[in-house]
């Protein structure tokens, strides 16, 4: 069973629609695949249920037989920070109720489990003006020893936020075992190719895939991940 992070240099970097694509690509070469979202801020009920549309398309994708509650378990309404969103709940984010979603969750006994985190690498759970101690959803990829795969949003500004997040990881005592390059915008960034060139000598692990930004309107976003997933190489993930 590998258990792969997805994390990113920032918030609409790609993350989901990466997971996703990883996802299909594993499946395509006949693995089982579970997914988890631990949290997700920014949800609308649908009867009983609270619904994030990250969670929604994991859930579509993955093929281990869960349903959007075990995928998803903290939900917020808000898009916004999840512990401010928490407070404004009243609420507190519990790592133990992340890992227990989790084992849930390893329980489906997949190959492979494909984590979305939220936001970016260091994000807080935790009000610091409580008494509790600071965490953070990286803590929680520490407690799990998950590997990590990040994705970077090709943008001005990504290869500082890169790098910073490479080294997050592994002062954090984690592998980040493959790096994805992802155009996230429709306005393609100034010298691209020159910025990947730049990422592949400063970051030791593979690049597994490098994503155009899918314009195409006559394709749905389904279509669209499934065309990314083909751009994946998952050979280093199945070993
Ligand atoms: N390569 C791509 N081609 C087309 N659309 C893309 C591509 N990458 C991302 N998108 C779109 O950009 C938006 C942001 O991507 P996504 O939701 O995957 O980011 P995220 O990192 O998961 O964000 P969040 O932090 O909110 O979870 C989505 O609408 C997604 O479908
Ligand atoms: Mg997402």
């Amino acid at each position: 069973m590998k258990n792969l992070f997805i994390t990113a240099t920032d918030t609409d970097a790609g993350k989901t629609f990466v997971a996703c694509a990883m996802t299909q690509a594993l499946i395509n070469t006949g693995k089982k695949v579970a997914v988890y979202k631990p949290i997700a801020a920014g949800c609308h009920r649908e009867g009983d249920t609270w619904i994030n549309e990250d969670a929604q398309l994991l859930t579509e994708f993955a093929n281990g037989g869960q349903n959007i509650n075990e995928v998803n378990p903290i939900t917020f309404v808000d898009a916004i920070a999840p512990h401010i969103a928490a407070k404004k709940e009243n609420l507190i984010i519990s790592i133990d109720e992340i890992v227990q979603g989790y084992e849930q969750v390893k329980v489906i006994n997949a190959d492979i489990n494909i984590t979305e985190g939220a936001g970016g690498w260091r994000l807080p759970l935790t009000d610091n003006n409580s008494s509790q101690h600071n965490l953070f959803l990286s803590d929680f990829v520490k407690t799990s020893q998950q590997s990590v795969i990040l994705v970077v949003n090709m943008k001005l500004g990504c290869l500082n936020h890169a790098l910073l997040t490479y080294e997050a990881i592994k002062a954090d005592g984690l592998t980040c075992i493959a790096w994805i390059a992802n155009t996230a915008s429709s306005q393609p960034m100034n010298n691209l190719a020159e910025n990947i060139i730049s990422l592949e000598q400063l970051l030791p692990m593979p690049k597994i895939a490098q994503l155009d930004f899918y314009h195409d309107s006559a394709m749905t976003l389904h279509d669209k991940i499934c065309a990314a997933a083909n751009e994946i190489d998952c050979s280093s993930l199945i070993l």
